[in-house]
């Protein structure tokens, strides 16, 4: 009996502790969620992929090709091999694209604060925490960058989140076109030359009756300001720079305000506009993660943006509105330090006009646009030109298509014609890689020797 029960009691703690330890497991699994150090895997997996030697010519990522079970470094523009440490012969320099890669080794310094990890049950829902799909926090976020650099004033606006300001485009311009088409003629859609292409591609693709792209100079327009124009301008402009304001005057203007920041120009004053639009591809340099957005002032406009995001997209990924907002917190706790993103993108860039001005100068065969030093109220100082790009005329009488003759001397750029300018002109892009930059300098410099070898004879 005595034994029968012990036995018993033995069974009965067995059970008991059975049960404590699955109700452990499903206090674990439902109420607080996955055991602690479920996301060590993950981390580990990311430190290991960043790991990978790539000489400093390339990098691997956790998605890269996957060869012998590990990725594979995906190498800068010219540099070959395993490891990227081959300097491929006879290749040309690319300076074509607007890929603000030049921003990489910043957050490779703060990989640590910049870094989000994603579970895999991470915000599944459409849901947001705010209405049309908007994150509360990112919002906030985006008023105070903007109070930071104070490049805009984002009180009292509405926002709009677009995938990539690129989505924005065309939302805008429907947000200001006529409400009932049937009854009043289209809105004109203009820029003046040079202007970014995208505004009218997607103009005459999306080819509405509500709308219509118009070619022409500004002075084509004498009466604009009592027509229904649509104007875009775009501060400082991509391809050439400079700071710009509305040609026609008129009440529909949609500033595209993508590099009004610290990297690239001087901040005179907060911009003030109706219609604003931003980039997070050239602020942050987070061009994969595609956001953008648009500070509205009035209500109607607004409601129509965000109709034609909510119908096109039903919103921006809700893991890109993640990453971004990361990103924001990182940028903002370094700003106006030393380790701050304009700070490091202004001394970059800088530095990269000072040597290909400099280059130019020294020969007769091109010439730059002209850029002066600038009071900055983000600096608080006056600052040297910074620009994303430069506006290269080839002076030669016999080159004619600039793109065309510098692509024969390998180096591949953006003509004139694309933004509805002179074949003389052609863009360089200069927020490429460090590594793009190098071959743009060496392929020029070789080009201005030869040139001038030549005509010295
Ligand atoms: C003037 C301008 N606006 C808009 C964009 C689109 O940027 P994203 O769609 O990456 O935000 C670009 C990209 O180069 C641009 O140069």
């Amino acid at each position: 009996m005595k034994m029968e029960g012990k036995g018993l009691k033995l069974v009965l703690l067995a059970s008991l502790l059975l049960n404590l330890y699955q109700s452990c497991s499903v206090f674990w699994t439902t109420n607080t969620g996955p055991r602690p150090g479920w996301s060590r895997e993950a981390s580990a997996e990311a430190e290991a992929a960043a790991a990978i030697p790539c000489s400093a010519h390339g990098r691997a990522f956790l998605d890269s090709l996957v060869v012998d079970g590990a990725p594979t470094c995906e190498c800068n523009t010219c540099y070959v091999g395993a490891d990227c440490s081959e300097l491929s012969p006879d290749c040309s320099a690319d300076v074509d694209s607007g890929d603000p890669v030049f921003l990489e080794p910043y957050w490779q310094k703060h990989a640590a604060s910049s870094a989000v990890l994603v579970s895999g049950w991470h915000r599944m829902t459409y849901k947001t925490t705010g209405d049309n799909f908007i994150s509360v926090e990112l919002e906030k976020h985006i008023r105070r960058l903007h109070a930071a650099a104070g490049n805009a004033v984002a009180d009292d606006r509405f926002i709009v989140f677009g995938t990539g300001s690129t989505q924005l485009i065309n939302a805008l311009v429907h947000a200001l076109s006529p409400d009932s088409p049937s009854s009043s003629p289209p809105a004109r859609v203009f820029a003046s030359a040079p202007f970014y292409p995208v505004y009218e591609l997607q103009t005459d693709f999306f080819d509405s009756r509500e709308y219509e792209w118009e070619e022409g100079a500004a002075s084509d327009f004498a009466n604009a300001s009592n027509g229904n124009f649509i104007e875009f301008v775009t501060s400082p402009n991509n391809p050439d720079s400079l700071l710009r304001r509305s040609v026609l005057g008129g009440s529909s203007v949609i500033y595209d305000h993508c590099y009004y920041w610290p990297h690239y120009t001087a901040i005179p004053a907060p911009a003030d506009g109706d219609v604003m639009l931003f980039s997070n591809s050239k602020i942050s340099g987070h061009a994969s993660s595609r956001f953008g957005w648009a500070l509205i002032k009035d209500k109607r406009v607004y409601e129509r943006a965000t109709k034609y995001i909510q119908l096109n997209s039903m919103g921006v990924s809700r893991d890109s509105q993640l990453r971004i907002l990361k990103v924001m917190k990182a940028m903002l706790a370094e700003m106006k330090g030393e380790e701050g993103v304009f700070e490091f993108g202004y001394a970059t860039m800088r530095e990269r006009w000072r040597r290909l001005s400099s280059l130019v100068s020294s020969s007769n065969l091109f010439s730059l646009q002209q850029l002066s030093p600038q009071y900055c109220t983000y600096f608080r100082k006056i600052r040297d030109p910074s620009p994303a790009y430069g506006w290269l005329k080839c002076e030669m009488e016999q080159h004619r298509d600039c793109e065309a003759f510098l692509r024969s001397e390998g180096v591949i750029t953006r003509g004139g014609a694309i933004f509805h300018s002179d074949s003389r002109y052609t863009r360089l892009s200069l927020i490429k890689t460090q590594d793009d930059f190098e071959l743009l300098m060496l392929k020029m410099e070789a080009l201005i020797n030869k040139e001038t070898s030549h005509t010295s004879f």
